[in-house]
């Protein structure tokens, strides 16, 4: 066999939960299919048993693969021609660009299958997107459902989006943005930039591809945009990394943060609204009384000038 499944089959153990579902290979193998007899680049962020690794090295038999790990390196990959490892957070930039150095170029396909944190994905992404992804590339990211996971640090509960907020002028739809589900749906915003301003976007995205659970985003082969400006309110400090330590302590940040908007997407709101239509009666009361005052007032004017 030699699809990416067979691979699969052969790599991955039985029951292993990291392995890839077979509508993840398909895709992947749809995208590599013309590059089987090239000398293709494959990046994978988050590597585990190394298993993934060596699908993909079977399935190119010129590709030249490096995967990036937290963790120390899988003795699976240990030895393996054509497989190189380094140790470094997904966020760590000179790692991104040893990677791309040890490869030799930019990557034809990068994948994102670590941490599925929504800051630390769209760290990597907003690195490598752009720098180190050849145009016309792939730039996939796994699971991020993840934020539909209220016991991931940066999940919260997937509520059902409403289905009758359909009343005539209704100008916002709400959907969920958590964790790496916002990180995804904010590269919408991106693609709809030239469109709109008539600048393109320092992400040059060509084509965005949603499956359950994986966003395929492909690099157009036209120039990027200028880079971000930092603005008021940003929350990331340039050149600062978050230590693999401090995730649970984001992790519990973050759910009590999401406990509060909770409560504030419940009972506040709702006891604002019943505020909100108390203060209109009272308002339509004053006015009411005001109207009422009127005429006594012009009479009491008159008879002050009457005096
Ligand atoms: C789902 S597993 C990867 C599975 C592998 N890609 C495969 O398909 O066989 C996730 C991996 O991401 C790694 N990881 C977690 N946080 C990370 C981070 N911040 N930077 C790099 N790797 C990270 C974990 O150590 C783990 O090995």
């Amino acid at each position: 066999m030699s699809d990416l499944n067979g691979f699969a089959g052969r790599h991955y153990t039985a029951g292993d939960f990291t392995r890839k579902p077979l509508s993840y290979l398909l895709e992947y193998q749809r995208i590599l299919a013309d590059l089987r007899d090239r000398d293709a680049r494959i990046l994978e962020l988050g590597v585990s048993s190394g298993a993934s690794l060596l699908v993909w090295k079977d399935y190119l038999p010129h590709g030249i693969i490096v995967g990036l790990d937290i963790d120390a390196m899988p003795q699976k990959i240990a030895g393996q021609d054509r497989i190189h490892f380094i140790r470094a957070s997904q966020d760590d930039t000179a790692a991104l660009d040893q990677a791309a150095a040890i490869a030799g170029g930019s990557f034809d396909l990068i994948v994102d299958d670590a941490s599925h944190l929504g800051y630390l994905t769209k760290r990597s992404f907003l690195y490598l997107f752009p720098k180190l992804l050849k145009p016309g590339g792939t730039y996939a990211i796994e699971d991020f459902c993840t934020g539909f996971l209220p016991e991931y640090p940066d999940g919260s509960q997937w509520v059902e989006p409403p289905a009758f907020d359909t009343a005539s002028g209704t100008r916002r739809f709400e959907s969920h943005q958590f964790g790496m589900v916002g990180v995804v749906k904010q590269l919408i915003d991106h693609m709809a930039r030239e469109l709109i301003t008539g600048q393109s976007s320092y992400l040059p995205i060509e084509k965005m591809t949603i499956r359950t659970n994986l966003a395929l985003i492909e690099k157009s082969t036209l120039p990027a945009g200028p880079p971000p400006v930092r603005r008021p309110g940003d929350t990331d400090v340039p050149g600062q990394h978050h230590p693999d330590g401090d995730i649970s302590a984001l992790g519990a940040d973050i759910r009590s943060l999401d406990r509060r908007l909770a409560d504030l997407e419940t009972v506040d709101i709702h006891r604002l609204a019943r505020n909100i239509a108390d203060l209109e009666k009272v308002t339509e009361r004053i006015s009411r009384v005001v109207g009422w005052l009127r005429p006594w007032r012009k009479m009491l004017r008159g008879f002050r000038a009457a005096k």
